[in-house]
C-alpha cells in the first residue's frame, strides 16, 4: 500500500489546508436566484438580532448561543480529570441517554475517535435484546456508567439505568457509586434525587440549554473526552463558529446563507425534504444528530422541512435511484470532507479488474470525483443542492460545524415563525404508552 505524504503540494495549491468550512451553493441557482437570497439579508439581520437580544420565541433556551465562549476552565479540567480516571480504571464507558442526551456525543466520537477506548450507548431504545447483550458483555469487564438525562425522568434511559445500576452493585458492592457519573438538572428530576441520596458525582446541564443543543456541555464533553478526543480543540472550533456565524452581513455568514437558501427552496421551490448526504461514513452520526436537531426544532405547527440522510456511495446503490428519478420534492445538502487518508491505488501487472486507469490516485481523490459526479447528476435530475465542505476531519472543524448547524436551525425556525427550542410533539407517544402500561399519575 502506498501513502501520499500529508502535506502534498497539489492539495495545498487547492487551498485544502487553510480553509475550515465553506459553502458552495451554485447548484441551487437554477431553482432560486441570488436576488431572492440577498433580498432577505435585512430580514435575517432582524432575526439574528432577536436571537441576540433574546426577544424571539423560546428565548428561555438560548444558552447554547454563546456556550462555547462561556465554558469555564474549572469545568473543562474536571471533565478531563474524570475522563482520565475512567480510562485508567476501566475497560469501557457506558453512556445512558436518548435524543439530545446521546446523539451529540455519538456523532463526534463516531467522526473522530481512533477506538482507543470503548464507549457503549444504552437507553436510546427499549430493546430488551440489545440491553441483554450489553449486560452480558459487561459481566467480564470493568466499566463506568455515565447516565445522562436533563429531565432525569425519561423512560428509555431510566429503564436501562435500573439494569446497569444493579449490575454495578453486584460487581462493585457498596463501591458501585464510584462507577457512576450523572449528568442532569441542578435541582429537579428522579436522577437528581438519586445523586443527592447516594452521593453520586455529577455534572449539571444548564437550564437554558435544550437537549439537542447540549453537545458542548458535559452531556457531550465527558463521553467525548473519555473517547480520547481533545475537548479543548472541539470548544475552540465552536468558538471560531461563534465568531464566524455571528456576523451580521449575509454574504459573510455561511450559516445564515444556508438557513435562507433552505428556506427559499422550501417556500419558493416547493421542496419539502432535505437530504443531508455525505461520502464519508464517519459522518453518519453527524447526520443522525443533524436529523434530530432539525426535525425536532422545525417540525411543528404543520410546518418544517423533513430532514433525511444518506451515506454515499453506499446509498447511491439504494436511495440514489429515488433522488435521481423519483418525485421532485427534495433538495440535497452534501457534507464533504476533502482530506481523510492518503492511500493510493497502485498499478497491477495483470489489470484484470481494469482499474489501472486509477493508478497513483488517492481514494480521497476518487471519492471526491464520485461526489462531483453525483452532484452534477442530481442537479441535472432536478434536485437543487449545496455543499458544506470541510478540509479535514478534526476536533476544531467538527466544533465549528456543530455551531454552524445550531445557528442555522435557530434562524431557519424563526424564518417559518415557529419556536425552534421546544418539542411539544414528542409528548404524544409518551402519553399513550404510559396509559397502555398503566403508569400511575
Ligand atoms: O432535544 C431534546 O430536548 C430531546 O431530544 C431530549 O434530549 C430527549 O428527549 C432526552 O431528554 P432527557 O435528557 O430529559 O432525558
Amino acid at each position: 500500500m502506498k501513502i501520499r505524504p500529508q502535506n502534498d503540494k497539489k492539495d495545498e495549491a487547492e487551498g485544502g489546508f487553510n480553509m475550515s468550512i465553506t459553502l458552495n451553493y451554485e447548484d441551487v441557482l437554477g431553482f432560486i436566484n441570488n436576488e431572492e437570497i440577498f433580498s432577505s439579508a435585512e430580514k435575517i439581520k432582524e432575526l439574528n438580532l432577536k436571537l441576540d437580544k433574546g426577544t424571539g420565541k423560546g428565548h428561555d433556551f438560548l444558552g447554547w448561543l454563546y456556550l462555547p465562549k462561556n465554558i469555564i476552565e474549572d469545568e473543562i479540567s474536571e471533565i478531563e480529570g474524570i475522563a482520565k480516571e475512567i480510562r485508567e480504571n476501566s475497560d469501557l464507558l457506558v453512556c445512558v441517554g436518548i435524543g439530545g442526551s446521546y446523539l451529540g456525543a455519538k456523532a463526534v466520537i463516531h467522526a473522530l475517535s481512533d477506538n482507543s477506548f470503548e464507549i457503549q450507548f444504552a437507553g436510546k431504545n427499549i430493546s430488551g435484546y440489545e440491553l441483554e447483550l450489553l449486560l452480558k458483555k459487561l459481566e467480564n469487564k470493568d466499566f463506568y456508567i455515565n447516565v445522562i438525562s436533563k429531565s432525569g425522568t425519561t423512560t428509555e434511559p431510566a429503564i436501562a439505568f435500573r439494569f446497569l445500576k444493579e449490575l454495578a452493585k453486584k460487581k462493585y458492592g457498596k463501591n458501585y457509586t464510584k462507577h457512576i457519573i450523572a449528568t442532569t438538572d441542578e435541582k429537579k428530576g428522579a436522577l437528581r434525587s438519586f445523586c443527592n441520596s447516594e452521593g453520586i458525582r455529577n455534572f449539571i446541564i444548564p437550564d437554558n440549554v435544550g437537549g439537542r443543543f447540549s453537545v458542548l456541555t458535559p452531556v457531550g464533553l465527558l463521553p467525548i473526552a473519555c473517547a480520547g478526543l481533545n475537548i479543548r480543540k472541539l470548544i475552540s472550533g465552536a468558538k471560531r463558529g461563534v465568531e464566524k456565524y455571528s456576523r451580521q452581513e449575509l454574504q459573510e455568514n455561511i450559516s445564515h446563507l444556508y438557513a435562507i437558501i433552505r428556506n427559499l427552496l422550501y417556500t419558493q421551490a416547493g421542496k419539502k425534504i432535505e437530504v443531508l448526504s455525505t461520502f464519508e461514513p464517519r459522518l453518519k452520526y453527524i447526520i443522525e444528530w443533524w436529523k434530530q436537531l432539525y426535525g425536532e426544532s422545525e417540525g411543528k405547527d404543520g410546518k418544517g422541512i423533513f430532514p433525511a440522510g444518506c451515506v454515499f456511495s453506499t446509498d447511491l446503490h439504494s436511495m440514489g435511484q429515488y433522488i435521481q428519478d423519483g418525485e421532485r420534492i427534495l433538495f440535497e445538502t452534501f457534507l464533504i470532507v476533502k482530506n481523510t487518508s492518503s492511500i493510493i491505488v497502485e498499478e497491477d501487472a495483470q489489470n484484470l479488474d481494469g482499474l489501472n486507469y486509477l493508478k497513483g490516485k488517492t481514494l480521497d481523490e476518487i471519492n471526491f470525483k464520485a461526489y462531483e459526479g453525483t452532484k452534477n447528476a442530481h442537479t441535472d435530475g432536478g434536485v437543487p443542492n449545496m455543499s458544506i465542505i470541510m478540509d479535514k476531519l478534526s476536533e476544531e472543524n467538527i466544533g465549528e460545524l456543530i455551531y454552524f448547524f445550531e445557528k442555522a436551525v435557530a434562524i431557519s425556525g424563526y424564518l417559518i415563525d415557529i419556536n425552534p427550542f421546544n418539542q411539544p410533539g414528542v409528548e404524544a407517544y409518551k402519553k399513550n404508552m404510559f396509559k397502555l402500561l398503566g403508569k400511575p399519575n
